[in-house]
């Protein structure tokens, strides 16, 4: 009887944990999207420089349109369906840690054109998230200098950075720069005001 319980105790925990995490993430996302809807002149813009990102709650996503607004720079967006904002495409990223593979749209894009190269994505598991590590497999990055920018809450391993930048060099990257944002633990994370603030700051530098 104490084993059943548990084991219920337990299950209704997760089902909570999961519905809440869920609707915080479904709010972020709306309010991210609106802030890039009303910003849709960067999808036109021709440029050498490009931002190329994967975000599932669009953290990820509003970094990359204010670096695509400062540098002038064209912005592209990496789907990944099996990871879509909502419980399941949530329940997916949090098995991920053992994903290699994740199907990504495109899958390829022709980099000839640009000189830089942004690419973001947010963190998972302490390393880039599954569709990132697909496009940087499946791309060359031949004389390009990139730059990798992540989105995060609290911690990231330094190894699987360099885990990532060995493998953009070994796809031909001319140079390799990481930078990240820490958004703080759900509950007491920037606004997206200071977010995109700390986004301007980090960027400047360059
Ligand atoms: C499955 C999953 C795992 C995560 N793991 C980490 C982590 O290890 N370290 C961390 O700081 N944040 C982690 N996060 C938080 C995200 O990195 C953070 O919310 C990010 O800003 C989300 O970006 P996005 O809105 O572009 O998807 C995780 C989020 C998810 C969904």
């Amino acid at each position: 009887m104490l084993f059943y319980t548990i084991i219920s105790i337990l299950i209704l925990t997760a089902v909570i944990v999961s519905i809440v995490i869920t609707s915080i993430e479904n709010n972020q996302f709306d309010r991210n999207s609106d802030l890039l809807s009303k910003s849709k002149s960067a999808l036109s813009r021709q440029s050498n420089i490009a931002v190329i990102y994967f975000s599932r709650s669009g953290n990820t996503a509003i970094m990359a349109n204010k670096i695509a607004e400062m540098f002038d720079a064209e912005l592209i967006d990496i789907e990944a369906p099996k990871y879509k904002i909502g419980l399941k495409g949530l329940a997916n990223a949090a098995m991920s840690f053992q994903d290699q593979e994740a199907e990504i749209i495109p899958e390829t894009i022709d980099l000839a054109k640009y000189n830089k190269i942004s690419l973001g994505s947010p963190i998972w598991f302490y390393r880039p998230s599954p569709p990132i590590w697909k496009f940087a497999e499946n791309n060359r990055f031949d004389g390009k200098e990139v730059v990798f920018f992540n989105s995060y809450n609290s911690n990231y391993g330094q190894n699987h950075i360099d885990e990532f930048k060995s493998l953009v060099m070994k796809n031909g990257a001319k140079s390799f720069e990481h930078k990240a944002i820490i958004r703080g633990r759900m509950g007491s994370q920037l606004s997206t005001e200071e977010f995109l603030k700390e986004v301007v700051a980090l960027f400047a530098e360059n």
